[in-house]
């Protein structure tokens, strides 16, 4: 018989920490997701990548080693961060020396109360809380301008200069109400901070009102990065999709993600929408080294991560089942893991999503 089921290969980062625990059961999860589908299959090569490399060999990847990813058609991320390696040096050497130079400018991190899972928001106010936030993931504050001068002595300057250009600002904006526009509410708000900022984040307020007016069927509004924390503590169900800067929706993001209950359960998809590179996918939760290595990370946030994957690759139907496998997971209530009041261990837990993807009730 002739082979017909599309393949995908994938580039499994599992890095550092629990992303070598939450990795491999990800990769679980969306095999049985492709077997139960049928239509599809992966072809994974994992990449030793992090800070254990760094400490032998000096290097978080090899020299070529993004070269090596472009052939892929999308990337599993784990984390990088190690105790043993300054955070910037894992952060620069792995993650933003991936996500850079592939221009994977769009960082997309949906929030969601899942069914069973509890929200430290008064009770009710969370249970429709429905967001996206859209990280510009390429300038800003991350864009790594500035230096240090006169070190060591009391005059020492540092200085971290943030970047914003107008094709940057204006492609994140566009991606963001296109998304948006994906959504049934149909509603964006913009978050900056140009009271205070008054140079590029004004910028951003001027893109916006011109990019806005190719999109009059969105429903668009504007706040300040400090005002926005407390709506989303206060008026959840206000709001709908988010586009951010840099930095700022790092902060968003995980206040998004602990109002949803843990930043364990929380995904992102580092996204390039033109397509000319893999995009990546990972939790956000980081490498958690306080409980590596004892089989009780979250994988809830890798496998949400191997959602987004699944609908990059064009893969809905299968991307669907596996989201519905997970909220039934938390909807049972009965294989939960820690940090949502359970005890159940990462195997426990991708054992019950597989389970469910196998059930007759997807
Ligand atoms: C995230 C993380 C990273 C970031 C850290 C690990 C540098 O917090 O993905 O949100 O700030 O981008
Ligand atoms: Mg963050």
């Amino acid at each position: 018989m002739m082979d017909t089921q599309r393949t995908y290969r994938i580039a499994a980062i599992p890095g550092d920490g629990i992303g070598q625990e939450v990795i491999p059961a990800g990769l679980d999860v969306l095999a049985a997701a492709a077997e139960r589908d049928g239509g599809f299959k992966f072809q994974v090569e994992t990449f030793d990548w992090g800070s254990e490399r760094f400490l032998a060999r000096g290097a978080m990847m090899p020299e070529g080693g993004l070269d090596r990813l472009r052939g892929f058609d999308a990337i599993y991320f784990g984390s990088a961060g190690d105790p043993r390696v300054p955070d910037h040096l894992s952060l620069w050497g792995l993650r933003l020396a991936i996500c850079q130079p592939l221009d994977l400018y769009a960082n997309v991190r949906p929030a969601r109360l899942l069914p069973g899972v509890r929200s430290p928001l008064r009770a009710g106010t969370a249970s429709n809380l429905d967001w996206v936030i859209v990280r510009e993931n390429s300038e800003g504050e991350y864009a790594g301008a500035g230096g240090r001068v006169h070190r060591g002595l009391a005059q020492e300057v540092g200085l971290d200069v943030s970047v914003f250009t107008r094709d940057g600002v204006d492609r994140i904006q566009r991606f963001a109400l296109e998304l948006a526009r994906r959504r049934p509410a149909k509603r964006l708000t913009l978050v900056t901070k140009s009271n205070a900022q008054r140079h590029g984040m004004v910028l951003w307020d001027e893109v916006f009102e011109e990019v806005r007016q190719d999109f009059p069927d969105i429903a668009t509004d504007k706040m300040l990065v400090d005002a926005m924390t407390t709506r989303m503590v206060l008026d959840p169900a206000s709001l709908d999709t988010i586009v951010a800067t840099n930095l700022h929706a790092d902060v968003l993001s995980d206040l998004a993600a602990a109002l949803t209950g843990s930043i364990g359960i929380a995904p992102t998809a580092n996204l390039d929408p033109a397509r000319r590179a893999p995009s990546m996918f990972e939790p956000i939760h980081g490498s958690a080294f306080d409980i590596m290595g004892k089989g009780i990370a979250n994988p809830i946030g890798a496998f949400w991560s191997g959602v987004m994957l699944l609908e990059h690759l064009g893969e809905g139907a299968a991307a669907k089942a596996l989201m519905t496998a997970i909220e039934q997971v938390t909807g049972r209530g009965e294989v939960l893991p820690r940090d949502l009041g359970g005890t159940a261990a990462t195997q426990a837990v991708t054992d019950a999503v597989r389970a469910a993807l196998a059930g007759k009730n997807i």
